[in-house]
């Protein structure tokens, strides 16, 4: 066979649709295979992290409201480990985390935030408003209101039968946990149920790696160190009763202190006052990152105010604003509090 002539049977396989659907097919399907199935019994993926629990009866059924209610379709429940996802979620998701999800609910489509990592992130109270009505909170939000789900309870006389097939494929429930899912889920709202389950999300991996890497560094830090979560940088500052929370570099933790004001801008807002709460950052790195970042902050702010009784309608978020001069500035990673 002389070069320029086309092989013997390629002519026929590349003038032949059908023959070349089988092919295609197969070799798809076997690169698929090859990548897919060591991973049916690879560890990593398939035993769950030190520290996950199955759900509870509430979360379960709080579970069954997410799915339901088709919150999959606007957040993903997976945080991919690139640099800016981290810093916005935390630590990004392992397999490991997911193997009592059934189905699991990564999903691809962000409409809102990723909630993985939500679990703890904010109060209850904060959630049961949010899901009340997400504009109360955030005002440009474009989440659905779900207030009907404070009207509605859960299926309680479900449980034990959700539980028993969950059993069957590997969550490690007790016949006593099993036994108690009816009373421990009898009459509460599908709007607990969910928050339940919200508060959940992703707690098992951040409890673990974060008591690792804390522990060498108490070794050496000072003893009265007040609020090792928030940082170096972090203070709080009250100034002509305007309370100022200052941050670490790409931290939203709140430092301890200014309760005292704290509590009295709670008070005015249960007085009808407005309080305002405005973000200032700096300009090191990336724009959306550090807009992020400072929304996050005023969040804990907010959510503060909101543990200490003031009505989160009451609570003016502004947009946060980046402040001159370039470079990392502490003065600027900051988030004011004001009565109006
Ligand atoms: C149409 C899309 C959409 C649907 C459906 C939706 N959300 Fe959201 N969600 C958003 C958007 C956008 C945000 C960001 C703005 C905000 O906080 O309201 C958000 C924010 C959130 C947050 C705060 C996340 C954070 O990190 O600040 C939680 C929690 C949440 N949603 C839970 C739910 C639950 C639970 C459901 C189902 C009952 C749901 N969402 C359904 C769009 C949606």
């Amino acid at each position: 066979m002389s070069s320029h002539e086309t092989p013997v049977g390629h002519a026929k396989i590349e003038t032949n649709n059908f023959l070349m659907i089988v092919l295609i097919t197969l070799v798809v399907a076997v690169g698929g295979l090859v990548e897919i199935v060591p991973l049916f019994f690879q560890k990593s993926t398939t035993q769950p992290i030190e520290g996950l629990k199955p759900y509870t009866a509430l979360q379960l059924a709080g579970r069954d409201v997410y799915v339901g209610e088709g919150c999959y379709n606007c957040h993903s429940q997976m945080i991919r480990p690139f640099q800016a996802e981290t810093l916005r979620y935390g630590p990004y998701s392992v397999a490991g985390e997911f193997v009592y999800d059934r189905p699991f609910q990564w999903g691809s489509k962000r409409t809102g935030p990723d909630l993985h990592r939500v679990g703890g992130r904010y109060s209850d109270e904060w959630h049961r408003i949010h899901l009340n009505n997400p504009r109360d909170l955030v005002p440009e939000s474009n989440m659905p209101a779900y207030p009907f789900l404070g009207e509605k309870t859960v299926d309680a006389e479900s449980m034990p039968k959700r539980m028993q097939v969950l059993r069957t494929l590997g969550a490690p429930y007790s016949d006593e946990e099993i036994a108690k899912s009816v009373e421990d889920t009898k009459g509460k709202t599908q709007m607990e149920a969910v928050i339940a389950y919200l508060q959940v999300l992703g707690t098992a991996r951040t409890a673990a790696p974060v008591a690792a890497a804390a522990a060498p560094a108490a070794a050496t830090a000072p003893v009265v160190a007040a609020a090792p979560a928030a940082g170096d940088d972090a203070r709080v500052v009250v100034e002509n009763g305007m309370v100022k929370f200052y941050f670490a570099s790409g931290k939203a933790d709140l430092a301890q202190g200014g309760s005292e004001a704290l509590a009295d801008a709670a008070k005015a807002a249960k007085d009808g006052k407005k309080l305002q709460v405005s973000g200032f950052h700096d300009s090191t790195g990336d724009l959306a990152t550090n807009q992020e970042l400072a929304k996050k902050r005023a969040f804990a702010v907010r959510d503060a105010l909101v543990a200490l009784g003031a009505d989160a309608a009451q609570v003016e978020l502004v947009k946060p604003t980046a402040t001159e001069g370039g470079g990392a500035n502490p003065e600027a990673r900051r988030v004011e509090v004001s009565i109006q």
